[in-house]
């Protein structure tokens, strides 16, 4: 595996040359199209992945079949990381949303390779903590914030993840449909469609094809409070 790939993922910039050419060895690169399922909820986990291009969506089935989105994760990002440190079945299902490119890295090797670099535990431990904040806070908001709250605040959050500048805001190319953008606030479709065509009138975003401009960020930043 090229080392540049290796050194795009935050989670193993800092590493040496030696240390990142032993878990060179252990690693695979994966790519997926859109919609292309890497590992179903259930499934026994045997590698972590961190995402180098493209979009991945966690998300689980209730059994009535109902879908909630968990996360959006972009480029840096990592995943698959319970079921390394806790063993047991897959959380979530880790489905590709457009085009993407990961790495792969099997826990048989991993596992004894952490223990040599404790500064990659640390940065993971990070990661997982900021994981927890994050979903403390998804849980709170499901609890006390109403739909157009929790709308506004899933946009400035995929904003900071896949928000480029555009001439009049931030263009925000999530690739996500209705149905799936509905599956991460918690709502029904309609419910947030609702709230995006209000938004839009107030002049606060532009609605595009799996994509949104948001124009008036401190009104939704006050909106999402
Ligand atoms: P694992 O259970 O191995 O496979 C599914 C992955 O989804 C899981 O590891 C985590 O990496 C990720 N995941 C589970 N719950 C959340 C969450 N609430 N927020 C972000 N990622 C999650």
């Amino acid at each position: 595996m090229d080392d540049d790939i290796v050194r795009s993922a935050p989670l193993f910039a800092a590493l040496d040359e030696q240390a990142a050419a032993s878990l060179r060895e252990s690693m695979v690169e994966v790519a997926l199209g859109r919609s292309e399922t890497l590992f179903d909820e259930g499934e026994r986990g045997d590698k972590l992945y961190v995402i180098v291009e493209g979009k991945i969506k966690l998300g689980r089935t209730s059994n009535d079949g109902r879908e909630n989105l968990l996360a959006i994760l972009g480029p840096g990002e990592m995943f698959g990381e319970l079921s390394l440190f806790d063993p047991g079945p897959r959380t979530a299902t880790a489905t590709s949303v457009g085009d993407s490119r990961l790495i792969g890295l099997g826990n048989d090797a991993f596992e004894p390779w952490l223990l040599q670099h404790p500064e990659v535990a640390q940065t993971l431990l990070r990661a997982l903590a900021r994981r927890l904040r994050r979903t403390n806070e998804t849980l709170a908001d499901l609890v006390f914030t109403d739909v157009p709250g929790r709308v506004a605040k899933a946009l400035l959050d995929l904003s900071t993840r896949f928000g480029r500048p555009a001439d009049d805001g931030i263009l925000v190319a999530h690739e996500l449909t209705q149905e799936e953008l509905a599956q991460l606030v918690g709502a029904s479709r309609e419910t947030v469609n609702k709230a995006l065509a209000d938004f839009a009138t107030r002049g606060w975003l532009r609605l595009e094809a799996r994509a949104v401009v948001l124009l008036d960020i401190e009104r939704l930043k006050r909106r999402a409070r």
